[in-house]
């Protein structure tokens, strides 16, 4: 009769489990916000502008002359990825340290900070400090002979 009992107990507690079990799978994943890539600050995450629309930086001849192409208002910058020169790169070339505008180096195919000499590969990527986060990057593109960036 005593074993009954346990047994009897066990088989309630082993049905308890298996009610809550359940329920408490699709709580904790009803709590887990959902993520997305414009939130990521990884340098291989690029940030589209939120309604996706593209303006013209300049022209693809004047970045094979000059290298790189940096838009009027200094927030864009966008060269050839080292790695492919069919693609592009571009990032706001604002410096994650304090704020300067950094400049491409051609020859080391690196963006240089002027104020405390803080580098950053193509992609953003810091290659070395100060500045400990990346450059913000954006989605580019060619149409036309225009280079386009979504920022
Ligand atoms: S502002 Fe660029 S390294 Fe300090």
């Amino acid at each position: 009769m005593n074993l009954n009992r346990r047994k009897l107990l066990s088989w309630f507690g082993l049905g308890w489990l298996a009610t809550l079990l359940p329920s408490s799978l699709v709580g904790c994943s009803e709590a887990t916000p959902p993520t997305t890539a414009s939130t990521a600050s990884a340098p291989e995450s690029v940030a589209a502008a939120p309604n996706g629309t593209f303006k013209a930086i300049g022209t693809v001849a004047q970045l094979e002359k000059d290298g790189n192409l940096l838009s009027s208002d200094k927030k864009i910058a966008v060269v050839r990825d080292p790695q492919d020169a069919t693609k592009l790169l571009a990032v706001n070339p604002t410096c994650t340290h304090k704020g300067c505008t950094v400049k491409w180096e051609k020859a080391n195919k690196e963006f240089v900070c002027p104020c405390h000499d803080a580098k950053f590969a193509a992609d953003g990527a810091v290659r070395r400090g100060p500045a400990e986060k990346p450059l913000q990057r954006y989605a580019s593109k060619i149409e036309n002979g225009q280079v386009l960036v979504s920022a």
